[in-house]
């Protein structure tokens, strides 16, 4: 039997990178009193750890040292008193040190690694407690919880997406170039879209929201509507 037999609700939100999943899902949580995975700070841990043990991603024994990495991760998600969640990986508070771009752009190729992936799955599904999981990701609705009460696919155009970044990168005092913001977008899509395991695709039962020209109140309440009517 798996974790997503039990009987708490789960609410799955995917999509690209900037497509707003982290806020939304956020917001979600708080409304419904739910908890949140955030599976993407998962992949990031692995990759801040790779990249402090300097493991080169392209040799051979890549994959194996990343799968060790990914199954033994030492990592506690702590709710703080400003609504988000710290992390402390091996006792090291990495909150902020794993949302730099570099950090994202190594997680993205070490996520295509399909054991890592596999590493990861069970200690992402021990996230359903209950009262409900709103999950955040690329592959909740697909293959972490396929049989969720509702899933969400966000998207918006990559202009967007890149501007909502640098506005994310300015609120934290980092400069970034709106361009260059952009052409990483687009190339993490790319990456993830195109690996062969867990690609980032909406499940056929998934609703789809643009959000491009939504507030994140509008998201929010698109999406709370959705797990009423269902
Ligand atoms: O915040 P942002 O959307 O940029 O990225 P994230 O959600 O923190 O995820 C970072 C990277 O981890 C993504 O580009 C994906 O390659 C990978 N990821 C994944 O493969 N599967 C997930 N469920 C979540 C993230």
């Amino acid at each position: 039997m798996s974790n997503t037999d039990k009987t708490f609700p789960v609410i799955t939100i995917d999509g690209p990178a900037g497509s707003g999943k982290g806020t939304i899902s956020q917001r979600v949580a708080e409304e419904l009193g739910w908890h949140i995975l955030d599976s993407g700070a998962l992949y990031r841990l692995v990759a801040f750890a790779a990249l402090e043990r300097k493991i080169a991603l392209e040799t051979s024994d890549a994959e194996a040292r990343l799968y060790e990495l990914a199954k033994n991760l030492d990592v506690i998600f702590t709710p703080n008193e400003e609504q988000g969640i710290d992390i402390l990986l091996e006792g090291k508070d990495v909150t902020e040190a794993i949302r730099s771009e570099q950090c994202g752009n190594t997680a993205s190729r070490v996520a295509a690694f399909q054991s890592v992936r596999q590493a990861l799955l069970e200690r992402q599904r021990q996230f359903l407690k209950a009262p409900g999981l709103v999950a955040d990701g690329r592959d909740m609705g697909t293959v972490v919880f396929p049989e969720a009460q509702l899933k969400i696919f966000l998207t918006a155009s990559a202009e967007i997406r890149g501007e909502r970044r640098l506005n994310q990168l300015k609120e934290r005092g980092i400069s970034a170039n709106l361009r260059g913001l952009i052409r990483d977008i687009e190339e993490r899509d790319a990456r993830d879209m195109q690996r062969k395991d867990a690609p980032l695709v909406p499940a056929d039962d998934a609703i789809i929201i643009d959000t491009s020209e939504l507030s994140i109140d509008e998201v929010v309440n698109r999406v709370l509507e959705a797990y009423q009517k269902r």
